[in-house]
């Protein structure tokens, strides 16, 4: 099981899109996929239409280690790709988490009850820092952050996402790695801004850091996503082909791109995600089993 934090100390530069882009695309390449949205404004949890909603959210799992499945786990219409709903509204996560002696550690202790279930777990997370995005990223195995081109962008993600991950390390004593931190250059203008050139300032700013890498896939500003949202549909199912004349790829092909790069070993299932929704008739990898 591959557990993804995305993360940032910035908000607006793209982490819910990710997550729910990223979700879609895996779950109609067959992937069994949970969604864990940790964001006090449940804009991950309001993405999809649920199928299913459970009673329980991230509240119970993190509060009360609520072990049943099937009190946390909702079902969305994409099939294959489930959600733990925010339902911490007055924000009291944090400070429980903050007084519990295992607060930090809690999601990584709770992982191993979902590991036959799912393929991957992406971790949506709040724009600040806080206890909950702490313990999403000692959870994880793999950090993605986007960052947007303007250079205050970097200097934030600098000061605040590196300085985190550093924050982190001391961790190292009780045998957990903080997880190497993945960026993703998101929401580049396709006309007016030099992809190239932001991604190379990127590496210049990052490459005497060890464990942090500049994805080469990039993520082009274009309306496609926020349309995506407004249909409740992951992106590559709503544009399979760029519009004739736009510099910008395709959405599918942006995901699938990005989708490979992060994890090499599932490529041929992205590569053969067509953008038409999963029908009953293709196999999943959970088909002999029961689904909650
Ligand atoms: N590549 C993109 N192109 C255009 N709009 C984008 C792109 N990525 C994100 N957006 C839009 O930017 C806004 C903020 O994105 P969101 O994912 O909610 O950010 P975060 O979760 O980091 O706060 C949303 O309206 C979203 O639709
Ligand atoms: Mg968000």
């Amino acid at each position: 099981m591959q557990v993804v934090s995305i993360i940032s100390t910035k908000g607006g530069v793209g982490k819910t899109t990710t997550a729910a882009n990223l979700g879609g695309l895996a779950a109609d390449a067959g992937l069994r996929v949970l969604l864990l949205d940790l964001d006090v404004q449940p804009t991950l949890s309001s993405y999809f239409e649920l199928t299913h909603r459970a009673q329980g959210g991230i509240y119970e799992l993190l509060a009360f280690n609520e072990q049943s499945l099937e009190q946390l786990v909702s079902r969305t219409a994409v099939t294959g790709l489930d959600v733990v709903l925010s339902n911490d509204d007055r924000g009291d996560l944090n400070t429980l988490l903050l007084h519990a002696p295992d607060g930090r550690l809690r999601l990584r202790h709770l992982l191993p009850m979902l590991a036959s279930r799912y393929d991957l777990v992406l971790i949506d997370t709040q724009g600040a820092r806080s206890v909950l995005l702490e313990m999403a990223v000692l959870a994880s195995n793999l950090a993605l952050s986007p960052v947007t081109p303007e250079i205050l962008a970097a200097r934030e993600l600098r000061r605040g996402t590196l300085q985190l991950i550093d924050d982190l390390a001391p961790y190292r004593h009780l045998g957990i790695n903080p997880p190497p931190l993945h960026l993703l250059i998101n929401r580049v203008h396709p006309v007016s801004t030099n992809a190239r050139l932001i991604h190379q300032s990127l590496r210049h700013v990052f490459q005497a850091r060890s464990g942090v890498q500049v994805l080469t896939a990039i993520v082009p500003a274009i309306e496609t996503y926020p349309r995506a949202s407004t249909r409740r549909l992951p992106v590559h199912r709503i544009e399979q082909r760029a519009p004739t004349g736009r510099v910008a790829p395709a959405a599918l092909d942006t995901m699938r791109t990005l989708a490979c790069e992060l994890f090499p070993a599932w490529c041929d299932k992205f590569a053969s995600v067509t953008g038409k929704p999963q029908t009953n008739g293709e196999t999943r990898s959970d088909d002999n089993g029961p689904r909650l």
